[in-house]
């Protein structure tokens, strides 16, 4: 489960792509290895880890992400990270097997000691890597709940001989204690020419240079931000007039824009992105049943999709988590309400 979309090309990154190279490279040869990626909203956390998954051939892989409307739930990131080897379970001792157990619903007792959750993952997850390399990649890491990210850190410090890998993507600004000392790879903006060739990809028509190189710098080479930003521009501005520098965080301009693009939909569009970012699991039937219950026709994701803010496959996936925190943010509580209680009849329904 990755959030957003693969490049189809992956501009730049040589340094970062020798690091994640050899972190796959000693995993295989039985080096057990844990990786922070680590930088800002859209400059390419989960493009890197889509990369691995890429150079993965032979290696299992299994993915996780941290949602927001999740972090309140104990084992929650776990549980979809451990959820498809647990027909491994029976290779673990007793007590670690009992403990995962209750952490993840499947027996009644009291909240298990986290030591022992922690050790059974570890275990868990040597036993698969007897079989072929394990690669975890975990995105979104900042949103996971806090007792699936102390058991995964806590796993990542004690990767011996295990071919077995953790990277994690992780925002920036979260930090928590539970993340600190482990190897980081910091993501930064593309180079400027990387930028300037992605720009040119993203704009249609030619850019004046001088626009260019000011979008190149204002976005300090954000490829969300390039991508994205563009968008909001008229012709003129793109043709040589672009003015007044913002102030504002990228973060928070990339928002805006989605945010615009958004609202440039027809109703029923915007309602189903709303519905589809107040449900945190991608599931599409889920969604369908919902939308009907909200008296949309069907179809009436068409218009989002095609503005390429979301895909509506056999799985939903925004185009980037910041849409789905624009288009949450941008609506009333009172039509909040209303997609939740759409999703919750459409739950029950199922
Ligand atoms: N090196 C790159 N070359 C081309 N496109 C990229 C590159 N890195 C990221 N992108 C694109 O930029 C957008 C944001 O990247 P993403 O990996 O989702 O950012 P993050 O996970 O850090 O928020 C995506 O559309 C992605 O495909
Ligand atoms: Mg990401």
């Amino acid at each position: 489960m990755t959030s957003g979309v693969a490049p189809r090309v992956l501009r730049g990154r040589r340094a970062e792509r020798a690091v994640l190279e050899r972190t796959v490279a000693d995993v295989r040869a039985g080096r057990g290895r844990a990786l922070l990626v680590r930088g800002e909203a859209g400059v390419g956390k989960s493009a890197l880890l889509q990369y691995v998954a890429g150079r993965a051939d032979g290696a299992r892989i299994a993915r996780a992400a941290g949602a927001e409307s999740e972090m309140e739930l104990p084992f929650a990131g776990l549980h979809q990270l451990c959820a498809p080897m647990l027909d491994r379970r029976d290779r673990l001792p007793d007590p670690q097997r009992a403990a995962l157990a209750v952490a993840f619903g499947d027996a009644a007792g009291p909240a298990p000691d986290r030591f022992l959750v922690g050790v059974a993952v570890l275990s868990l997850l040597a036993a698969v890597s007897e079989e072929q390399p394990l690669l975890c990649l975990i995105d979104d890491a900042q949103w996971l709940d806090s007792t699936s990210a102390q058991t995964l850190t806590f796993a990542a410090r004690r990767l011996l001989a295990e071919r077995v890998g953790l990277l994690f993507a992780i925002r920036e600004a979260a930090a928590g204690p539970e993340w600190r000392g482990l190897p980081e790879l910091r993501v930064d903006g593309l180079p400027d020419e990387d930028a300037r060739a992605l720009l040119d990809s993203a704009v249609p028509g030619r850019l004046d240079a001088q626009v260019r190189d000011r979008i190149v710098a204002e976005t300090r080479g954000n490829p969300l931000a390039l991508l994205e930003l563009p968008r909001g521009l008229t012709a003129a501005e793109l043709a040589g007039g672009f003015g007044r520098p913002d102030a504002r965080p990228l973060a928070t301009q990339i928002e805006r824009s989605f945010e615009q693009r958004m609202r440039s939909l027809p109703e029923p569009a915007q309602t189903v992105l709303l519905a589809a970012a107040a449900e945190p699991l991608g599931d599409a039937g889920l969604l369908r049943r919902a939308t009907r219950l909200l008296d949309l026709p069907a179809g009436a994701g068409a218009p989002a999709e095609a503005a390429g803010l979301i895909e509506l496959g056999s799985r939903v996936r925004f185009r980037h988590p910041l849409v789905r925190t624009a288009v949450y943010r941008a609506a009333s509580p009172a039509e909040r309400r209303d997609v939740h209680r759409a999703l919750a009849r459409a739950t029950d329904a199922a």
